[in-house]
């Protein structure tokens, strides 16, 4: 009998392809020689019957502050939206992934629809962060983006859009919290006050289960959201706090690709049936967590944190029979690691922890 493979569901394979690898490849400049490269792609192919090919963009946290306080990340959302209109003709849409405003300002929100209404050579569809949603509790981004979750499909694929953010446990009114006062709890990376606010909760998982229960089970379905589906780091929301319900309820399905931002780095996990794929920033990169970063990350160097186009940029993604295929707009591209040895992300595995270059450039006392 032939021995099953890790990833074998039985009617959805995933496979590295030729092509990613020599995508990859070309983002490193060719430099890519040494053991360890295949166990850092970020990219990973998932064979399926599509009806036809498409591609899309994807763009989010782009954290806008008021044109008069900060203009470095109105800058950088500027670039992406620019050449995302120039591109528009190549795509059949194109997903903002949330964190569009810094506070949930309406000035910011406003910004941001100006912004995008630049764009107009393709359709686009939106689900918010919890920077856009916790002022208000969502009033103006239902308002100008409409709500979520919300599905439609496509070329042979299911497509979902989820808010990951808008059904946190209330954390604020026994406190007596100002909306503002729970604006700063919540856009705080690592906030104590805040709790595990990300998830689905109740409603909107039956709701997914509902959404996917007429869908054929090794179809494609390729799902978005601000959080990502999994635990990457709970200590900073970093997961929906729901995941294993999640991961319960696409189970049954065999090809499923979750594509996520609110991490700021390029992140890639996978388990038996599916995948997790995190977008870049166009405002910053977060660092990595403490704990590390899923095994199949091809993770960042931050070369010059000083360059404000240093780790950020969007997403584009070729759906095609071959499967779903990711690539960076990362406005530079060197900061690829090409060894486990450059990530510096944290892990035992994946990091020289010494010499640093710091204890070799330091030789005095
Ligand atoms: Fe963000
Ligand atoms: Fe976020």
């Amino acid at each position: 009998m032939q021995k099953k493979q890790p990833h074998d569901n039985g009617g959805s394979r995933i496979e590295i392809s030729r092509r990613t690898f020599l995508h990859n490849t070309l983002l490193t400049g060719g430099a890519v020689a040494g053991a360890g490269l295949f166990q850092t792609f970020t990219t990973m192919n998932v064979a399926h019957a599509a009806a036809g090919s498409f591609s899309f963009a994807w763009v989010s946290d782009t954290h806008l502050y008021p044109k008069t306080l900060n203009t470095r990340f109105i800058e950088k959302a500027g670039r992406a939206f620019k050449e995302i209109e120039e591109m528009g003709s190549s795509f059949d849409f194109m997903i903002f992934g949330g964190d569009l405003a810094q506070k949930g300002d309406p000035v910011e929100l406003q910004l941001g629809v100006d912004m995008l209404a630049e764009i107009t050579s393709v359709k686009k569809h939106f689900i918010p962060g919890e920077h856009d949603w916790y002022l208000d509790m969502g009033e103006a981004w239902n308002r100008h983006f409409g709500e979520s979750p919300w599905m439609f499909d496509h070329k042979g694929v299911r497509i979902i859009g989820l808010n990951t953010v808008g059904f946190a446990p209330d954390y604020w009114t026994a406190k007596g919290m100002s909306p503002k006062e729970r604006m700063g709890h919540m856009e705080a990376l690592d906030g104590s006050q805040a709790g595990p606010w990300s998830g689905l909760g109740r409603e909107q998982m039956q709701w997914l289960s509902t959404a996917l229960s007429d869908w054929p089970k090794n179809e494609p379905v390729i799902i978005f959201s601000h959080t990502p589906l999994y635990e990457v780091y709970p200590g900073w929301n970093f997961w929906v706090r729901d995941w294993r319900q999640v991961h319960e309820v696409l189970a049954p399905y065999g090809n499923v690709t979750n594509i996520h931002g609110h991490v700021h780095q390029p992140l890639y996990h996978e388990t038996d049936n599916a995948r997790f794929i995190g977008q870049l920033a166009t405002s910053w990169p977060w660092p990595y967590p403490p704990t590390g970063v899923p095994a199949l990350t091809r993770p960042m160097i931050r070369v010059d944190p000083g360059d404000i186009f240093d780790g950020v940029g969007w997403g584009t993604f070729d759906v095609t029979d071959a499967g779903v295929e990711n690539e960076y707009k990362m406005w530079r591209k060197e900061v690829f690691a090409v060894a486990q040895h450059d990530s510096g992300t944290g892990d035992n595995g994946n990091q020289i922890l010494t010499p640093r270059i710091a204890d070799r450039d330091w030789t005095g006392n």
